[in-house]
């Protein structure tokens, strides 16, 4: 690119502007990063999910579809208003990025072939993204950012992983569940309590208020760093079909403050695990669950007391967002890994 100004940050040359689209699940996101720096990062969530209860694939996709061109132009005026239209700041870019995987098939295609036409008629590289491994690098994202070797417990919606991260495109997983996610232990809890979805930041809004010792739920002894949490869901459904009609509504706030404590409870002595067999000290978080505030309060008092460097990202790169797409395909971008235009998305996919 050439040399702009953008508020105190001066670019020179050599400077490096990536646009970044994540579409995986139900947000439609579009960031730019110059240099690893996020300039802009807009989210545009799905409501049309709630009434369903869950993600409905056909409906994401369309969404995408309609929140794709809005989405990422608000991307790009925010990052370069200096640059009068549409089209002189795509010229700016030097790289187009996007999630690959994993996904929902449906609404990865809208930001892989969004991302495609543009790297094609602009002639800029293309980078594709693995989302996993972005959550992990949304922690350097910001001044405080852990140094390699870090470990990284991710929690969202469709996974559940500790990474041990030697560097930015050196991550292995070391732990992961065998069953359902984090993410979802909250949503299916949530929806046995009647709440809406995503239960999980409702859970957590409840549990401020709650007792989390009213009520025991079942921890599962799963081997080695792994996690299971489809037996906590079960445990949760037999409790409350031995009670009263009105004992969801009498009880709500302690029931989430149980539940809450007992997945933060498995996550955390997993993780003290991790770091007693990896001896890597500096702890992240990341992904949707991480947004939780009995996850971070939990965390931060752990790293106090096992002498643990602890970094949480803030709440906006918890969830999906496109500025975790943007700093992972700048590191990409630096050890010159770039895709072709036969590039196509995976619902599911290995590191
Ligand atoms: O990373 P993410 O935005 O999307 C996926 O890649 O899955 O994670 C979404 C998950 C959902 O299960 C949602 O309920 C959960 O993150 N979540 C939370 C909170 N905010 C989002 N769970 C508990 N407490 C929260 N505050
Ligand atoms: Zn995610």
């Amino acid at each position: 690119m050439d040399c702009f100004t953008f508020g105190a940050l001066k670019l020179e040359n050599l400077s490096t502007c990536i646009l970044a689209i994540e579409s995986s699940c139900d947000e439609t996101s579009a960031s730019v990063c110059v240099d690893g720096k996020i300039l802009s990062n807009f989210i545009a969530n799905q409501t049309v999910h709630e009434k369903y209860g869950g993600v409905v694939p056909e409906l994401a996709s369309r969404a995408h579809m309609q929140n794709i061109v809005p989405v990422v132009d608000a991307a790009l005026k925010e990052a370069l208003p200096q640059l009068p239209t549409p089209n002189a700041r795509l010229q700016t870019i030097d790289a187009i990025a996007f999630t690959q995987a994993p996904g929902l098939i449906g609404s990865l295609l809208v930001g892989t072939q969004f991302a495609k036409s543009l790297s094609l008629s602009l002639d800029k590289p293309l980078i594709a993204v693995h989302h996993m491994q972005a959550h992990v690098l949304a922690n350097l994202i910001g001044e405080e950012k852990p140094e390699f070797p870090f470990l990284c417990l991710t929690v969202s919606g469709g996974h559940t992983q500790i990474v041990l991260a030697k560097s930015p495109l050196e991550l292995e997983v070391i732990g992961e569940t065998i069953d359902d996610a984090a993410g979802e232990a909250f949503d299916k809890s949530a929806k046995l309590l009647g709440l809406p979805y995503p239960g999980g930041p409702l859970i957590d809004k409840y549990a401020k208020e709650g007792d989390p010792r009213k009520f025991k739920f079942a921890e599962p002894q799963i081997p080695e760093l792994n996690f299971s949490f489809s037996g906590l869901k079960t445990s949760v459904l037999y409790f409350l079909q031995k009670q009263e009609p009105s004992f969801i509504q009498k009880n709500l706030k302690d029931l989430c403050a149980s539940i809450q404590y007992t997945i933060v409870h498995i996550l955390l002595t997993k993780l003290k695990k991790a770091v007693l067999q990896t001896g890597v000290k500096s702890v992240c978080i990341a992904g949707g669950v991480s947004a939780n505030s009995g996850l971070r309060t939990g965390l931060i008092e752990m790293g106090e007391k096992q002498g643990w460097e602890t970094f949480i990202p803030k709440f906006e790169y918890c969830t999906d967002n496109a500025a975790m797409i943007a700093v992972t395909a700048y590191y990409k971008y630096l050890a010159g890994e770039f895709s072709t235009l036969d590039a196509g998305p995976s619902a599911r996919a290995e590191w």
